[in-house]
């Protein structure tokens, strides 16, 4: 069984996607749920699903106050960051090292970078008239958006789409690759333990 933690910071759609994919699964736990941000909705769906979640200030966070003891004690393994806001800081990759995968909401190397997130990402694509965005799914690094990038996939954008709807054709890849990949990555390239 291998254990994750997702980090997030917001709404958590992705999250609570993930948990509903492995509900169950003999294969992969859902141990924690990490935020940034006390208020976030993920906290809730934490709650709701009965699964443990930790709150870290970026403070904390940035000088690994309790932050790698606490993944210790729970035995995570890999770290999924599902609209993980904050950089995330080099101790943290170093113990992690290719086991931090990240979600970008469009196809890496155009729209990433400092900056470039949720909708931000969306206006971007939109401003520059894309006929397609996507998803980018990557190993963290210690720059932002530069990891290597694992899967993509892509939807056609049409000259009536707002940047709200590039927004939900690219929640949607989302939602359905997100853990299917994280499901093949843990397949692939962990030993499984019994
Ligand atoms: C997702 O679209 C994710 O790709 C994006 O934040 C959103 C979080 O939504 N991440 C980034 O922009 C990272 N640079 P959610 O909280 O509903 O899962």
């Amino acid at each position: 069984m291998t254990n994750i933690a997702i980090w997030a910071s917001g709404t958590g759609s992705n999250a609570q996607a993930i948990i509903d994919y492995f509900r169950e699964n003999d294969h992969v736990n859902i141990a924690m749920i990490v935020s940034n941000r006390k208020q976030a909705g993920v906290i809730d769906k934490a709650v709701k699903e009965g699964i443990p979640y930790v709150y870290f200030s970026k403070n904390q966070i940035d000088t690994n106050d309790g932050v790698l003891d606490k993944l210790a004690s729970s035995k995570i393994e890999v770290i999924v960051l599902a609209g993980f806001l904050l950089k995330i800081p080099s101790y943290l990759i170093r113990a992690f090292t290719d086991r931090i995968l990240n979600i970008h909401p469009a196809l890496l190397p155009k729209y990433g970078g400092k900056g470039m997130y949720g909708s931000h990402v969306h206006q971007a694509v939109y401003d520059q008239k894309e006929t397609e965005s996507g998803i980018s799914i990557h190993l963290v690094n210690e720059h932002y958006d530069e990891g290597k990038i694992l899967f993509q996939a892509s939807t056609d954008l049409t000259p009536d789409d707002r940047p709200s709807d590039i927004g939900r054709k690219v929640l949607e890849l989302e939602h359905y690759y997100y853990p299917r990949v994280i499901e093949a990555f843990v397949e692939n390239a962990l030993p499984q333990a019994d």
